[in-house]
Formats: C-alpha cells, structure tokens, sequence
C-alpha cells in the first residue's frame, strides 16, 4: 500500500483543525444564536460547555484518529477489532456527506452575497432578494460553484492541498474580522449592542439557565466539529508525537475568539440599525444584515470584507468535511485521490442540489438530523475511548502530552462519565424538539 498523506508540521494541522471549527457555525449560527438566547447569558453557559464538554470531547475523536491512524472506517474497525467498529465509521462518513450537503448551500449563498455585495445590488429589497438566493436554480448554480472550490484543495490532499490552503485563508478570516471588530466599534449607536452582547444578566440566567443548555450544547458540539469523524480523520495524518491536549487547547480557544469576534461585528451592528436580532431563523440574518450594510455609510465595502471572511470560513470547514468521505475511498479502497475526490464531489453535487431545490427538506436537514447525527456519532466515540479502550486511550493521551500528561486519568473520568451524560441531554433535546 502506497504511504499515506500526512501534515508537513504541527502548526500546519492546528491551523487546518481551527479551519475546520470556525465556520459558518461560528459566523451565521453563534451570534445569532446567541442573540437569540439573551446575549451574554448563553455566551456564558456556552463557554462553560466548550470547556467542559467541547475541550475533552475533541481530544477523544483526536486520540482515535491518531491510534487508528486511518479515516474513521479503518480505525474504529481496527480499535474495536470488531464489525461494529466499520459501521460507526461507516456511520461517521454518511453524516459528513450529509452535514456537507447542506452546508455547500449556504456556502453558495455567502459566495453570492461576496459577489454581489461590491455593487450593492441587493441592498434595495433585501428580503426579495434572500428568496432568490437561497433557494432554487440560482442556489444551485452557487452551491456547485462553492463545491467546485472545495473540491479543488481536496484534490491536492492532504499536505498539498488543505495545509497549504489553511495556511492563507485562516490568518485572513482574523485580519478581516479584526478590522470589520474595529470598524464597527467606531459606527454611531453600537451602545446598546455591545451592552447585550457582553454585559452579563444574572437574572435572566437564573429565569433561563435550562432552556439556554440545549441549544449551547448543540452549537458547542457543532463548532468544534464533534462527532463526524472529521476531525478524527485529521488527527490519523499526525505523524509527530505532538502534545494533543496542548494542540487542543489551542484549536478551542481559538475558534471561541473567532466566534466572540464575529459575534462583536455582527450583534453591534444589528443594533446600530435598529433590528432586533435572534427572530425568525438563521435565514433572517442575512435579510437583517442586508439591511444594515445598505443603510451603513460604505457598506458595499463592509459588506464584501464580510462575506468574504465568511467564505473563507466556510471553505476551511468544508474542505474537512468532504476529505471525511474522500480519504475513507482513498483508505478504505485504495482508491486514487483525483478519482475519490471526482466521485465525492459529484455525489454532493447531486444531495445539494436537492437541498437547495427543497426548503422544507433543507431546514430539516441542516436542523434536526445534522444535530441527530452528530451526538450519535459524538456519543459512539465517547463510549469507545472511555469504556473501551480506556488504558489505550491514556497511553495515547500521553503520547508527547509532556506537562499535559498528569491530566490523561482525570480526562478519561470525564469522558466516561461527564460528557455521556451531556451528549444525552443534548439528545434528548433534539428529539423532544422534533416531536414538538
Ligand atoms: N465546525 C464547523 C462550523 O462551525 C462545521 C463543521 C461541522 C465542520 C462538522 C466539520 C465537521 O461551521
């Protein structure tokens, strides 16, 4: 068998596993969520899970895919020498597939606004001009566009590919995001924005502590990009002994600053043009920021820096989510990299398509099933490090951990018995929302 693709460096992975975390989950579904969710009250309880269940939770897909050293069908057949193990992968690869699907829509429609927005065309009726964007032949048209992008890094693999392209596009999500963070602090009427987004309410904390759970334990798992097996396939190109609780660290505490900062352009601004933001969906956020960026002085240029940070966000995320099922063919069956990724590629072009031609499938689909299918999976790794493997996992835990290392035992008592418990409410939540 051919040697397998691999990081160049250990910065080089870092980079392209923050990549993966600051996406659209952390620019589109994060301050809207949080506006949604009164403001700092969900960013607090959301910090607390990230910590809590996010931080452990990552270093456990982390330390399957490094033991396994495969993509998630090859290594949990070989870490649970078991039958059940391939099928969990297989499991894993369906909900990237599925996970992609959708997300390559969205990434259409943030394509078309970045196209879009130097001319400002849509500013006149933003409400009209979403209904065009986000469903039919025109989204179409974009979600194969943004696809065809992904698709492109892809094809150069691993190191070639997604570390040369995370490299680039990640350092310029922040530069952009810190000089939109900047910008939008100096707009008049961002007062009362800031004061939502960052002053802390004890009482309403108090009133809404449950209710504020599920929907931050959601969007903590979502991410961190939990329990697909994508990040487990990054971690199976780890060659070097590198620290993983060190490396996750990093990865975490650096996706929470991109979203905190994105959530310091989006929120202030909304409330500067007086829209109430966290009503009627994650659709209404680009009506409601359409509607800002044509009434801001020089919003043509804002508006563009924005979607193009998002882009780039999103392009980072989803480069990681088709190598999922794309290393799996190149694993799995030995399949050549250039014809696994042409195969993965048209597949998603055909379930986006339909997606973005569905509405009502679309939001079913981004909702309640990638939420389903992502604490299953997240659920099965959980259970496999922490019952399973146990011994195995600690050993790999300490693998290069150096100061980290005293810290295995206490992580694998959390990951037994903590996070299964969290994953479960988070669950049952999905479920009891999809019966209501
Ligand atoms: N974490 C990504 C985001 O926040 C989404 C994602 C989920 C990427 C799962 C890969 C795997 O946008």
């Amino acid at each position: 068998m051919a040697t397998r693709d691999s990081w160049v460096s250990n910065i080089g992975f870092v980079l392209a596993a923050i990549g993966s975390a600051a996406g659209l989950g952390n620019i589109w579904r994060f301050p809207w969520l949080t506006a949604g969710n009164g403001g700092s009250a969900f960013l607090v309880v959301y910090l607390l899970i990230v910590v809590g269940v996010g931080v452990p939770g990552l270093l456990a897909e982390f330390v399957l895919g490094r033991r396994g050293r495969q993509t998630p069908i090859g290594a949990l057949r070989s870490l649970t020498a078991s039958r059940w193990g391939s099928a969990l992968g297989a499991f894993n690869v369906v909900t990237a597939l599925v996970i992609f699907s959708f997300y390559s829509v969205v990434g259409g429609w943030i394509l078309r606004y970045m196209l879009v927005s130097p001319s400002g065309s849509y500013f006149g009726q933003p409400q009209a001009y979403f209904g065009t964007v986000s469903h039919g032949l025109q989204a179409v048209a974009f979600h194969l566009l943004f696809l065809g992008i992904v698709a492109a890094i892809v094809f150069f693999g691993v190191s070639r590919g997604i570390e040369r392209a995370s490299k680039v596009m990640l350092p310029a999500v922040v530069v952009l995001l810190v000089g939109l963070a900047v910008w939008t602090a100096t707009q008049p009427g961002t007062d009362a924005g800031y004061a939502f987004y960052l002053g802390f309410d004890a009482d309403y904390l108090a009133a809404n502590f449950a209710s504020v759970l599920g929907p931050a334990a959601g969007q903590a798992l979502f991410t961190l990009s939990l329990g697909t097996g994508a990040m487990l396939t990054y971690a199976s190109y780890l060659e070097e002994d590198v620290s993983l609780p060190r490396d996750t660290l990093v990865i975490a505490v650096s996706n929470t600053f991109i979203g905190v900062l994105a959530g310091l352009v989006v929120i202030p601004l909304l409330f500067s043009q007086g829209i109430e933001p966290g009503q009627g969906g994650p659709g209404a956020l680009f009506v409601a920021l359409a509607t800002a960026f044509a009434s801001l002085p020089g919003g043509a240029v804002v508006a563009t820096a924005f979607f193009g940070a998002v882009l780039l966000a999103a392009v980072t995320s989803g480069i990681n989510l088709l190598e999922t099922p794309v290393g799996t063919l190149v694993d799995h069956f030995e399949m050549p990299r250039d014809r696994a990724t042409l195969l993965t590629t048209l597949l998603v072009a055909v379930t986006g398509s339909g997606l973005a031609l569905a509405g009502s499938i679309f939001q079913f689909v981004s909702g309640t099933l990638a939420d389903l299918l992502l604490t299953v999976g997240l659920f099965a790794f959980l259970a496999i490090v922490g019952w399973l493997l146990r011994e195995d996992a600690v050993a790999e835990f300490r693998v290069g951990a150096g100061r980290f290392a005293p810290l295995a035992e206490p992580w694998l008592w959390l990951v037994s018995w903590v996070l299964p418990v969290v994953v479960l409410f988070s669950l049952t939540n999905t479920l009891t929302s999809l019966a209501g």
